[in-house]
Order: C-alpha cells, then sequence, then structure tokens
C-alpha cells in the first residue's frame, strides 16, 4: 500500500509518517529530506531557495524521487511526506506509482509558528524534536536515536515559514481532493495524532 500524508509545516507529517512507517514497515520517503541531502552542482541552488520557503522545480524534484524509488527498497509500500505539492507534481506522480490512500493533518497557522520555532533535527539521521515541549530531546543539542548533533533547520524562520504555509494553502491544498483522504485534528498529543491516523487508515476503502 502506498499512502500520502499532507499537512502545512509543522502539522507533524515527518513525525507521523517515520512512527507509521516504523510500525507497519514501509519506507518513509520524506521529499524536504531527499532535498537536504542533494549533494554535487545543485547543491547550492536547491538549499538556496528552500532557505526562501519556495518550491524546488518540479523537474528536479520528480527526478531525485524517481532515484529514491529506483533503489527498489520499498517493496511493502510507501508514505510520501511532502510529495505531491501542486497540480503538476499530482500529475507527475500518477505516472510513477499508484496511491491508496492519503491523511491530511491540520493545525492552525499559529500552531504551526509555535512549533516551528522549537523544532530540531538530527544532522546525521534526520529524526525529529522540539524544544517546545511535545518530543524533547533527553539531552540537550544530542539525538537520542543515535547521538549526532541536532541542529535548526535553515528554513524555520517565520519569514521562510510564512512563504511555505501560503504555498500549502494556495497549492498544495488544490491537490488533496485527488485522493481518498481523510483530515485528522493535529492538535492533539503525538500518540493520539497518529492513533486517529491508524483508524482512518482503516477506514478509507
Ligand atoms: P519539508 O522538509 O517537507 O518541510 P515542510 O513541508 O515545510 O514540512 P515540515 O517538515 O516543516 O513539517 P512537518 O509537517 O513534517 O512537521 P514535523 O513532523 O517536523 O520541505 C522543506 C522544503 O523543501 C520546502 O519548503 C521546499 O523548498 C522543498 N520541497 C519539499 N518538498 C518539495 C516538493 N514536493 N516540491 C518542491 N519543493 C519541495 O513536526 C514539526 C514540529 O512539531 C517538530 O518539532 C515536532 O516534534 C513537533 N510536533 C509534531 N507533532 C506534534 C504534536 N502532535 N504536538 C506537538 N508538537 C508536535
Amino acid at each position: 500500500m502506498n499512502f500520502i500524508f499532507f499537512g502545512p509545516q509543522g502539522s507533524g507529517k515527518g513525525t507521523q509518517a517515520e512512527r507509521i512507517a516504523g510500525r507497519y514497515g514501509l519506507c518513509h520517503i520524506s521529499s524536504g529530506d531527499l532535498l537536504r541531502h542533494v549533494e554535487g552542482n545543485l547543491k547550492d541552488e536547491v538549499r538556496e531557495v528552500m532557505q526562501r520557503g519556495d518550491l524546488v522545480s518540479d523537474d528536479l524534484m520528480v527526478r531525485v524521487l524517481k532515484e529514491r524509488l529506483d533503489r527498489g527498497d520499498c517493496k511493502d509500500g510507501i508514505i510520501l511526506d511532502g510529495f505531491p505539492r501542486n497540480v503538476a507534481q499530482a500529475k507527475l506522480l500518477k505516472g510513477i506509482i499508484n496511491i491508496d490512500k492519503a491523511i491530511e493533518i491540520a493545525i492552525s497557522d499559529d500552531e504551526a509558528v509555535r512549533r516551528i520555532s522549537g523544532r530540531r533535527i538530527c544532522k546525521s539521521c534526520d529524526s525529529i524534536f522540539n524544544v517546545n515541549g511535545s518530543s524533547m530531546p533527553k539531552v540537550e543539542g544530542v539525538c537520542d536515536k543515535c547521538g549526532g548533533e541536532l541542529i535548526k533547520r535553515k528554513d524555520d524562520n517565520e519569514e521562510a515559514l510564512r512563504e511555505r504555509l501560503k504555498i500549502y494553502h494556495v497549492e498544495t491544498e488544490r491537490v488533496l481532493n485527488w485522493y481518498k483522504f481523510m483530515r485528522i485534528n493535529g492538535e492533539q498529543s503525538i500518540e493520539k495524532v497518529e492513533s486517529d491516523i491508524i483508524d482512518s487508515l482503516g477506514k478509507l476503502s
């Protein structure tokens, strides 16, 4: 089964995709993580676009996604986190894989700003934490899972975040109806959001 997790910035797509993928043996494919690991001559260009909060080009995004899928290690299914983000990407995705179900994790823009200000990610394994209480690391600045260094993402500033939220509301919300999807209230504990997602995936047919 292949799923998409939609949601505005800070809604917990990455947090939940990691948990649900781990539970069911699926691949968690985060478009943002793929882009953050781009190397070679495109690296600087990609970083600059991301830091502004803009989208990278559809062509580049699809190429990076296809390269990830071509590794062939996702036979039991995938959770796409952060893709597609607009109609053009949804059209391109149709020619790549079949999507069974989608989830939208909904939060307000104010909550997004609050969460993003406290987010830290592991430089080594991409695990997600928050210093504002929801998922504090046990030792400040150190990843609980691999011991890597925790950093603040360069695009986790209010200006870039407002741009990312605008793109989500204008472009990404338009593609939700392309899929069988259910909306989950993301302003609950991480555990409650996870159990609501599991219930919803079971109900969608
Ligand atoms: P990407 O990395 O995908 O970022 P995003 O979409 O902006 O989403 P976020 O990672 O900010 O939020 P999230 O919903 O995953 O929240 P998280 O789980 O971390 O994309 C970055 C950039 O890459 C884009 O701006 C663009 O430039 C480029 N890009 C990516 N995809 C692209 C595409 N398809 N096309 C073109 N360009 C693309 O949680 C947030 C925080 O809240 C964490 O600290 C977490 O611990 C905490 N938290 C989570 N759940 C809860 C809860 N229930 N209660 C309290 N706190 C919680």
